[in-house]
C-alpha cells in the first residue's frame, strides 16, 4: 500500500515536473527579464550600444534586479555566406568585433544573450530570415554564444493561417535549437497570430499576444485595428497598439500562462516619454501582474530617474517573478462618466493567486486597480470579488478573514536616490566618487544572490511593500488612484483562530 501510495507520488512529480517546464529546455520558470533595443532605436543597432546598455543594467542595479537578457534586435546582418554553409553574417560595420565577441562581453558582465531573426524569407526590416536555414542559423547562435532568440513572423511566405500551419512553421527552429545543445530561451513574436496560445507552450518560452507595443496609454490607431470584445481574435495584429488595447488582449488569454511559457504582452515603453508617471506605473503593474516577460524597450543611456524608479521596483519585480507563476485575471471592467479624449474611461480590478509568504493556508493575493478615467477615483474592490475563483458571490473561506493590504508602490525609490545611481555610474561618465552605482542604495534587492523564490520564503520586506490598512472579513480594499494609473497590492492573510479576549 505505502509502495503504492509512493508510486502514486513518483507519478505526481513526474506529471508536475513536465508541467512546470513546458518547452523542456529548463528556460523562464518565471517570466524572463532583459533590454531589448528595438522600441527606441529600430533599425540603429550596434556592438557600441548593446554594450554601453549591458554596462549601464550592471551600474543601475538593473542585473541586480533580474534584467539578464541583452536583446539585439532586428536589421544586424548583411545576408549569408555562400562559402559557408550560407550562414548568416553579422554587418561588420555595426559589429566590428563579431557577434562571438559581443556574447562574450556580455557573459562577462554576468548578462545573456538576446539574437533576433524571423520565421520568413526576411526580417521584418527587411534582411535575411532563417526559413529554410533554422539549422544553419541555429547552430549560428550557438557557436556565438547566443542565450535568447526572438523569432519574427515577416515574409512568412504564407505559411500561416491556421494554428497547425504556424506551429509547425516555428517548431522547426525549436527543435534546431535544441539540436544545438545549447539551453537557447526561444521567444516567438509572431504578434498573436494563429492564437500562439494554443501552442506555443510546446515549443517555446513565450509568444507575443498581439501587434507591436506604442508609447501611449490608450490612443486608438487604426494600423491596430483589433480592440473591444473580440481583440484577442485578430487576423491583422499591426503595430501602434496602445497599452490599454494589450491589456485588453490579454485578459482573455491569462489562464495560458505558466511557468516556462508566457504570454509576452510586449516590451516595456517605461522611459520612453509619452506617457505620464501614473501611466508607466500602471502599464509596468499590468505587465507584472501578468506575467508578462519584462523587457526593457527604453534608451536607458538617458533614462529619467522617475522611471528607473519605476524600473527597480522590487516589490512589483516579485509580483511577475512568483515561482506559482500564475497570471491575474481582470475580475470586472466598466465604464465612468469621465472620459477622455480618446473615450477612455473604464475602470478594472484584476487580482491573481501569489506564494504564501505566511506559509500559511492563505495563498498572497495580488490585486491591481486601473484607473482609465479621466480624473482621479477612489475605487473600491470587495474580497467576495478578489476571491471569486474559490468560490463565487462571497462564498470563498478567504473572505472570511481578515488581510493585510500591502501597497507595492508604496516603497518606490525617491527621484533623489535614483538619480544618485544614475550619477554614480562610471558609463554615463558622471561618475564624481569612484564608486559602481551597485554600491548606492543600501536597501536595494539583488536577485542574482538571492531569488524571488527564496525573498518571499525569507519575508525579505523589499519584496512585500507596505502594510497601508487591514481588511476584515467581507471587507473592501480601496485606494485613491489617479487618472490613467494604478494602485498594486499584496493581500497577506492575518493569523485566524486567535480568539479575542472577550471570545475565551
Ligand atoms: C516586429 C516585431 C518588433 C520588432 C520589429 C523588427 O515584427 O513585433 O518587436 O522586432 O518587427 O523589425
Amino acid at each position: 500500500m505505502a509502495f503504492k501510495n509512493l508510486l502514486r507520488g513518483a507519478a505526481v512529480a513526474a506529471f508536475l515536473a513536465s508541467k512546470v517546464e513546458a518547452v523542456d529546455n529548463g528556460l523562464a520558470i518565471t517570466p524572463q527579464m532583459g533590454w531589448d533595443n528595438w522600441n527606441s532605436f529600430g533599425c540603429d543597432v550596434s556592438e557600441t550600444l548593446l554594450l554601453q546598455t549591458a554596462q549601464l543594467i550592471v551600474d543601475y542595479g538593473l542585473k541586480d534586479l533580474g534584467y539578464h537578457y541583452v536583446i539585439l534586435d532586428d536589421c544586424w546582418s548583411i545576408g549569408r555566406n555562400a562559402s559557408h554553409n550560407n550562414s548568416l553574417i553579422a554587418n561588420p560595420e555595426k559589429f566590428p568585433n563579431g557577434m562571438a565577441a559581443v556574447a562574450d562581453q556580455l557573459h562577462a558582465l554576468g548578462l545573456g544573450f538576446g539574437m533576433y531573426s524571423d520565421a520568413g524569407k526576411y526580417t521584418c526590416g527587411g534582411y535575411a530570415g532563417s526559413l529554410g536555414y533554422e539549422t544553419v542559423d541555429a547552430n549560428t547562435f550557438a557557436e556565438w554564444g547566443v542565450d535568447y532568440l526572438k523569432y519574427d513572423n515577416c515574409f512568412n511566405m504564407g505559411q500561416a493561417g491556421n494554428q497547425m500551419i504556424s506551429s509547425a512553421r516555428y517548431e522547426v527552429m525549436a527543435n534546431a535549437l535544441n539540436a544545438t545543445g545549447r539551453p537557447i530561451l526561444y521567444s516567438l513574436c509572431n504578434w498573436g497570430e494563429d492564437y500562439p496560445w494554443n501552442w506555443g507552450s510546446t515549443i517555446a518560452n513565450s509568444w507575443r499576444i498581439s501587434g507591436d507595443v506604442y508609447d501611449s496609454w490608450d490612443q486608438p490607431d487604426s494600423r491596430c485595428p483589433c480592440d473591444g470584445p473580440d481583440a484577442w481574435n485578430c487576423g491583422l495584429p499591426g503595430f501602434h497598439c496602445s497599452v490599454t488595447n494589450i491589456m485588453n488582449k490579454a485578459s482573455f488569454i491569462v489562464s495560458k500562462a505558466q511557468p516556462g511559457a508566457w504570454n509576452d504582452l510586449d516590451m516595456l515603453e517605461v522611459g520612453n516619454g509619452a506617457m505620464t508617471d501614473a501611466e508607466y506605473v500602471a502599464h509596468f503593474s499590468m505587465w507584472a501582474a501578468a506575467k508578462s516577460p519584462l523587457i526593457l524597450g527604453n534608451d536607458i543611456r538617458v533614462v529619467p530617474a522617475k522611471d528607473l524608479a519605476i524600473l527597480s521596483n522590487a516589490a512589483v519585480i516579485a509580483v511577475n517573478q512568483d515561482p506559482s507563476g500564475s497570471s491575474a485575471a481582470r475580475r470586472w471592467m466598466y465604464s465612468t462618466d469621465s472620459t477622455d479624449a480618446y473615450g477612455g474611461s473604464a475602470l478594472q480590478l484584476w487580482s491573481g493567486s501569489l506564494k504564501s509568504t505566511t506559509g500559511g493556508q492563505y495563498n498572497d493575493m495580488v490585486v491591481l486597480l486601473i484607473n482609465g478615467a479621466n480624473e482621479t477615483m477612489v475605487m473600491n474592490a470587495t474580497l467576495a470579488d478578489i476571491f471569486v475563483d474559490s468560490g463565487a458571490a462571497g462564498t470563498a473561506r478567504q473572505v472570511k478573514i481578515s488581510w493585510e493590504a500591502r501597497d507595492l508602490w508604496a516603497n518606490r525609490m525617491s527621484e533623489a536616490e535614483a538619480q544618485a545611481i544614475i550619477d554614480a555610474s562610471s558609463a554615463t561618465g558622471n561618475a564624481t566618487n569612484g564608486y559602481n552605482a551597485t554600491m548606492v542604495g543600501s536597501g536595494r534587492y539583488n536577485a542574482t544572490k538571492t531569488s524571488y523564490a527564496q525573498g518571499l520564503k525569507n519575508n525579505d520586506t523589499l519584496l512585500l511593500g507596505n502594510v497601508t490598512t487591514t481588511v476584515g472579513p467581507s471587507g473592501t480594499v480601496t485606494a485613491t488612484v489617479e487618472r490613467h494609473g494604478a494602485a498594486l497590492f499584496r493581500l497577506r492573510a492575518l493569523p485566524t483562530g486567535v480568539k479575542k479576549r472577550d471570545e475565551l
